[in-house]
């Protein structure tokens, strides 16, 4: 009896943590810039703002994160809709923001659920107007 309790206990904890690192399996936003955004924006490829470059991420950063994370998601010229990688949340795209945001001067910090669900609205926004635009 007492051996069995401790396999059920054991295969207890078993699933626990495979459910909780499914959940922590959130990518940071250097994780992703390294993984996905360094292509392009570590060297300024196409035009692309480079990683670091004050003048270049400036005008951007004024146009404030939701908007900018949210310009980034659809995709614009050479930009690819989510960097080129669909598989990618709203939230991870969004750090990786953060984080080129933030190594060229912005204070942002990764945005919280309430700031993900304003960048997700904007995105749909911006989708809807382009769509209005093709028809
Ligand atoms: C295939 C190359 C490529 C990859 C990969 C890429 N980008 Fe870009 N990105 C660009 C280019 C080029 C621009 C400039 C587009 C323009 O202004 O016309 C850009 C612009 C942006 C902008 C500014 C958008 C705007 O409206 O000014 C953001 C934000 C951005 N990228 C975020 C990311 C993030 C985050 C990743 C990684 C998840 C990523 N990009 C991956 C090429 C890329």
């Amino acid at each position: 009896m007492h051996g069995m309790n401790k396999s059920v206990v054991a295969i207890g904890m078993a699933v626990l943590l495979a459910v909780s690192s499914g959940v922590m399996a959130q990518q940071t936003g250097e994780q992703v810039y390294k993984a996905v955004c360094v292509a392009c924006h570590a060297s300024g490829l196409d035009k692309a703002p480079k990683f670091g470059d004050r003048k270049d991420w400036g005008g951007r950063i004024r146009e404030g994160q939701v908007v900018l994370t949210a310009e980034g998601l659809v995709g614009e010229g050479k930009m690819p809709p989510r960097g080129g990688k669909p598989e990618l949340t709203t939230a991870e795209f969004a750090n990786a923001v953060a984080f080129m945001a933030r190594a060229a001067g912005a204070t942002w910090k990764d945005p919280d659920a309430k700031m993900v669900g304003r960048i997700a609205a904007q995105e749909k926004k911006l989708l809807d107007r382009r769509k209005a635009k093709k028809s």
